[in-house]
């Protein structure tokens, strides 16, 4: 791709499309549903608070008052919301162009979600693994090419797939992270060779908006009461980050920009060679990320887990009919 200057308003209009994007009420999820609803797309809230995703919901209606957003409850934590989630979504919804794989946790304490799932690895993979999964006939049955974004980090070089859920003993939060982190590169990947063996009309795309300010690096402090950390991550914000506005621009890219290409990692292109920074491009992942072998695994692992399976006959079914 790369242009100097992409941005937000190189976008093209959105009027006619429906999106869904999770943790939409902060950091890059919120940046993103205003981008996109500012441009007339439909914007499916999903945040796992009504009260936060209400304020933010309120907070682009204060400078897009026509915003047609419709705000929808989702715990990533907790599979039934999930499964409610998606109910919940296909009553409101006939179409879903764009699905933006967003929210996350990172560096979190020891936590499960309410499957018995590592919290990482939970909300940042397992539990859009089980979304998309479950929305993926409303992808297919929708005009036109739509996408499926999920977002990933430039942590996913530091991290290793690891399947079995860790007791607290052996917990480290940091791999972890990384480790949910690559898994969403593996998924992203995946999904996409998925979609070319049944032939649908659906791109999987990768982002990452590089360090971006937001609520991310608070929230593991926060959680356990560490406000010495929490003010260290508030430092290196600071000193390192770019704005939430900006880093949320590789992931637009991916979900609406033009042209992308099916299996393509977004990101900041620098400068430097930390990428932490800068304007959207297309950006690289480690080998790990590419491995066909791991990428399986992950997948039957995470049907297994889940308890959902991608039905790729019954959407192809569902894309024939729609056309
Ligand atoms: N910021 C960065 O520098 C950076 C770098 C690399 C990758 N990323 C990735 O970017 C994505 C967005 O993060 P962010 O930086 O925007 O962080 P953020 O400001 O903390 O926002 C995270 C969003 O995810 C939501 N969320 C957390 N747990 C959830 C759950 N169980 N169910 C549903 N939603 C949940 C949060 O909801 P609540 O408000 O209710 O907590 C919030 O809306 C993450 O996938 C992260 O890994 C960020």
């Amino acid at each position: 791709m790369a242009t100097n200057d992409w941005t937000a308003d190189r976008l093209p209009d959105q009027s006619g499309k429906t999106a869904v994007v999770t943790g939409a009420n902060g950091g890059l999820g919120y940046r993103v549903t205003r981008e996109l609803a500012a441009r007339g797309a439909t914007v499916a809230m999903a945040c796992r608070s009504e009260e936060r995703g209400e304020r933010a919901r309120r907070r682009v209606r204060a400078a897009f008052p026509d915003a047609d957003l419709d705000l929808l409850t989702l715990d990533l934590a907790d599979l039934d919301s999930v499964r409610a989630f998606a109910g919940a979504f296909r009553e409101a919804h006939d179409d879903l162009h764009v699905l933006v794989n967003n929210a996350g946790v990172m560096h979190t304490p020891y936590r499960r979600t309410a499957d018995g799932f590592e919290l990482q690895f939970g909300v940042n993979h397992l539990g859009h693994f089980a979304l998309t999964g479950l929305l993926l006939d409303r992808l297919a049955a929708t005009d036109g090419t739509t996408r499926v974004v999920t977002v990933s980090s430039l942590l996913h070089g530091r991290g290793t797939l690891r399947l079995d859920t860790p007791d607290e003993e052996s917990y480290d939060r940091y791999e972890a992270y990384a480790g949910s982190k690559l898994a969403n590169l593996l998924f992203a990947y995946e999904l996409q060779r998925r979609f070319e063996a049944a032939d649908l009309d659906a791109l999987s795309l990768a982002a990452h908006p590089g360090w971006a300010a937001t609520g991310l690096q608070r929230a593991g402090p926060e959680m356990e009461g560490n406000r010495l950390r929490a003010r260290l991550m508030d430092l290196g914000n600071a000193l390192f980050a770019q704005s939430a506005a900006r880093g949320a621009l590789p992931i637009l890219y991916a979900a609406a920009g033009s042209p992308v290409e099916g299996g393509a990692f977004y990101g900041p292109r620098g400068p430097g060679p930390l990428q932490y920074q800068g304007p959207p491009d297309r950006v690289t992942s480690n080998a790990k990320s590419h491995d066909r072998t791991a990428a399986r695994q992950l997948w039957i692992a995470s049907e297994n887990l889940t308890g959902v399976r991608y039905d790729f006959e019954g959407a192809k079914e569902a894309e024939r009919a729609a056309r």
